[in-house]
């Protein structure tokens, strides 16, 4: 008998709610909610459920509190851990974080030794390493969830200062998911008009300042939490290009293991790139010519990831 997908959600809080929601209405497989805490995986997983009627959607959605129901999953999205609060950046969450995150991975590996991994957790490029090193699944299988969601405010902002439609906009977004990530203006256009056509410098640097800090922007106006509605349909959109198979070319934290030239001297880092999303997973990590300038960034923003990466004990 043909199977549903199973997409397991580990962390039930805003963010992983959100993600089971937007999976089910996408109908993507069936979904599994969890979260350490006792019942409340389940009581957000049938919130969900009981909307089914009305939103049209006729998968399953179940919550739990015990890791192993990750059991043969096909795709594991982690949102596991601490969120920033006003004032913090996502790097304050390493320590905490990692323990969440590697104890998650145990899990994974355990359970799900076939799944394909996408890490939302911050700081997100280290979780992500975290993450493949706690699993030694092979670099394919295992993801971060950055380039998706900085594209996409850096679209919205420019589409909200040209008074475009957004649907016009493709914006890339390289490096780190931290203030030090890299709006690449090189690979942004609308309907293919270069932004540098559209934009005096000034404005596009106002544009890239934004979305370095667009995370903490909202940080800063809930009072309490962090983004979690775009960063859902990111990973969601993440989802769907491994289950079906579409090959898509978007930014997302990949193990480069020398391209760019930016892993030297350890055995590997996690980074915002350009990759192919399909049904393998990240088949390829697309290496682009990049300026002076977009190069010293990247090494900049890497070099702040590789920072913390070496602060890490597992
Ligand atoms: C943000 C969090 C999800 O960028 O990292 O809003």
């Amino acid at each position: 008998m043909p199977r549903r997908d199973k997409i397991a959600v580990i962390g039930a809080g805003n963010g992983g709610q959100s993600t089971a929601l937007f999976l089910a209405e996408k109908e993507l497989g069936d979904v599994t909610l969890i979260d350490i805490v006792p019942d409340m995986p389940k009581g957000k997983a049938l919130d969900i459920l009981e909307g089914a009627a009305v939103g049209n959607f006729d998968v399953k959605v179940v919550g739990a509190s015990k890791m192993e129901a990750v059991s043969g999953a096909d795709v594991v999205i982690v949102t596991a851990g601490s969120v920033r609060k006003p004032g913090m950046t996502r790097d304050d969450l390493l320590d905490i974080n990692v323990k969440v995150v590697a104890s998650v991975a145990e899990e994974i590996k355990q359970h799900a030794p076939e799944s394909f991994v996408i890490v939302v957790t911050n700081p997100l490029d280290v979780m992500a390493w975290v993450m493949k090193e706690k699993t030694g699944f092979p670099k394919e299988r295992v993801v971060g969830m950055a380039g998706v969601l900085d594209s996409a405010r850096f679209s919205a902002f420019i589409a909200e200062e040209l008074d475009v439609s957004v649907k016009d906009v493709s914006a890339m977004v390289l490096g780190g998911h931290g203030d030090s990530m890299v709006p690449l203006v090189s690979c942004t256009s609308v309907s293919g008009i270069p932004l540098t056509e559209l934009l005096p410098r000034d404005k596009i640097e106002k544009l890239i300042k934004r979305t370095r800090f667009a995370g903490g922007e909202i940080v800063k106006l809930l009072g309490t939490g962090s983004a979690y509605i775009s960063p859902a349909m990111s990973v969601v959109m993440m989802a769907e290009a491994y289950l079906k198979d579409q090959k898509r070319v978007i930014g997302a934290s990949a193990y480069l293991s020398g391209e760019y030239g930016i892993s030297e001297g350890i055995s590997g880092i996690y980074l915002g790139v350009p990759v192919k999303l399909s049904g393998a997973g990240v088949e390829a990590i697309i290496e682009i010519g990049l300026d002076d300038d977009e190069m010293k960034m990247l090494v900049a923003s890497a070099d702040e990831v590789k920072e913390q990466i070496e602060k890490v004990k597992l």
